[in-house]
């Protein structure tokens, strides 16, 4: 989810030093990481997650995968949630409690530290959509868990707790206390961590995972690496895979691994991971142009529900993909999602689009082949009536984000500014790290 906060780049933080001694003597060659059980169900709004075990039910918490934005923070209990109005920064009429499924409470676990005051307000979207204010801070130990029965226990995890979430709702329906806008129990913000003496560079709020897995020396540099593995057979199934923080685990991807261009310091918010158009073509034959002077920079981004294509003739990219536009898109069209004009379970397995991305380095170039199927997440029921199928990608914009995402094969390192792109899908599912084929940083 991109995250609004306004943001130049700062300086790396370097810990390298510090944190070799950490690592114990006798398992020295051993990159230190952690394994983070990632997953993606179908359904509304569903995106990279994890599952967060409570420490004192044993129940989960869905716990966004977020690489567009770096704050961690839960919902802690008797929260509310409020929506209905239009304008920027405006209470709406209506407020529903959080679920208490959704929350954490800190006084109920044994390992928690006493909570302290944090007055934090984590904004997400265009035009400050959703707006999560927090007023306390806590660490606990928590385990992470997906569906391949992979879970990763932390120690002194420092998570904020929010009590209150706004939401803008522009659409005109959403109007209404009737319908509850959808929204998310927690994210974990997995993008860089900047903070420096720099007058210019805009601090991460906090608290980031991330960093304080480096600050505490579990992991030695601010490298992460992330992928799903093979997609599930059934078009409904739920993907699994993992995120690695402080390595790359080399065996799961196909092809080379290849730096891409990270754009930085282009004014507003581009603190999170961002690149250029990627050329695109279908099935690996048909080009389908795309108007770059409009979109300069793409974020890459596994918080966010859908991607965007921004094809410089619609028609030609309908004709070409078989997509078309959901029946009841507002006119003109601002950005709904597209539809396969059949059902989700009858997408030709063998249709792909083909991303394509210029290396930084000269001769190397990117390529990650999504299967059409992998778009097909979640359901409109204008389109379920019709007999049609929700595709997760809408028009306009660029949006390299969940849906690419379930076939690509994502690396990071924050300390050098390099992100890098691969092949992924391709794992076998249940497959988790390899530890003998892990890197420290991007080969
Ligand atoms: C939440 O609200 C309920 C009902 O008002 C109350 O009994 C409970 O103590 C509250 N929980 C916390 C942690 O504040
Ligand atoms: C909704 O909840 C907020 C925060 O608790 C409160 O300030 C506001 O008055 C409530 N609005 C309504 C209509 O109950
Ligand atoms: C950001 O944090 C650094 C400490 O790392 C501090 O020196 C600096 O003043 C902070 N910048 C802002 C804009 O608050
Ligand atoms: C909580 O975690 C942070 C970050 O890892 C750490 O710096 C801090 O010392 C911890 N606080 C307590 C009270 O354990
Ligand atoms: C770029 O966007 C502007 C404003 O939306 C539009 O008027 C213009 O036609 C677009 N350019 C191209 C090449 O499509
Ligand atoms: C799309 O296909 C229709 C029907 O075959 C054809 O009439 C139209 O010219 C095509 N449009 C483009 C832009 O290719
Ligand atoms: C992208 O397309 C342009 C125009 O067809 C071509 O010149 C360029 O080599 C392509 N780049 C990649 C990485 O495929």
């Amino acid at each position: 989810m991109k995250s609004t906060t306004r943001s130049s780049v700062g300086a790396a933080v370097v810990a390298a030093a510090q944190l070799a001694s950490a690592a114990p003597a006798a398992a020295a060659a051993v990159v230190p990481t952690v394994h983070m059980p990632v997953h993606m169900k179908y359904g509304d709004n569903n995106k990279f997650a994890t599952s967060l075990v409570l420490p004192y039910s044993g129940e989960t918490v869905e716990v966004c995968y977020d690489l567009g934005s770096p704050d961690f923070w839960i919902f802690a209990p008797n929260a509310t949630q409020n929506w209905g109005c239009r304008y920027l920064d405006c209470q709406g009429p209506c407020n529903a409690s959080v679920s208490e499924a959704g929350s954490y409470d800190p006084s109920r676990s044994a390992a928690a530290t006493p909570v302290e005051p944090w007055r934090a307000n984590y904004a997400y979207g265009g035009g400050l959509s959703k707006q999560y204010k927090s007023d306390k801070i806590v660490n606990d130990t928590f385990t992470f868990t997906n569906p391949n029965g992979y879970s990763t226990t932390v120690a002194d995890v420092r998570v904020a707790l929010v009590y209150y979430l706004q939401q803008r709702t522009q659409i005109p329906e959403q109007n209404t206390c009737a319908e509850k806008p959808a929204y998310d129990f927690s994210i974990m913000g997995m993008a860089p961590y900047f903070s420096s003496p720099d007058p210019k560079v805009q601090n991460t709020t906090g608290p980031s995972f991330r960093q304080n897995l480096l600050e505490q020396g579990r992991i030695s540099a601010p490298v992460q690496s992330l992928w799903m593995e093979k997609a599930p057979q059934d078009v409904r199934g739920t993907f699994t895979g993992a995120g690695l923080l402080g390595g790359i685990d080399t065996s799961k991807y196909t092809g080379p691994l290849v730096r891409i261009p990270r754009l930085k310091d282009l004014g507003y918010s581009l603190s999170e991971y961002y690149t250029h158009a990627a050329n695109l073509s279908f099935n690996g034959v048909t080009p389908i142009p795309i108007d770059s002077t409009n979109t300069t920079a793409c974020i890459i981004d596994s918080g966010a529900v859908g991607d965007s294509h921004n094809p410089v003739d619609d028609d030609a990219y309908f004709n070409t993909t078989g997509l078309r536009l959901n029946p009841k898109h507002p006119t003109p069209y601002r950005g709904s999602y597209l539809s396969w004009p059949g059902r989700c379970d009858d997408i030709p397995a063998d249709r792909f689009f083909e991303y394509s991305m210029a290396g930084v380095r000269e001769g190397e170039t990117a390529v990650v082949k999504v299967p059409l199927r992998n778009y097909a997440r979640f359901q409109d029921p204008v389109d379920e009536a019709m007999g049609w199928c929700t595709m997760a990608i809408s028009l306009r914009g660029c949006g390299l984000n969940s849906p690419f995402l379930s076939a690509a094969f994502f690396a990071a390192d924050d300390e050098s500014g390099e992100i890098a792109i691969a092949q992924g899908g391709v794992a076998e599912q249940g497959s988790g790290v390899d530890a003998s084929k892990v890197v420290l940083r991007i080969p």
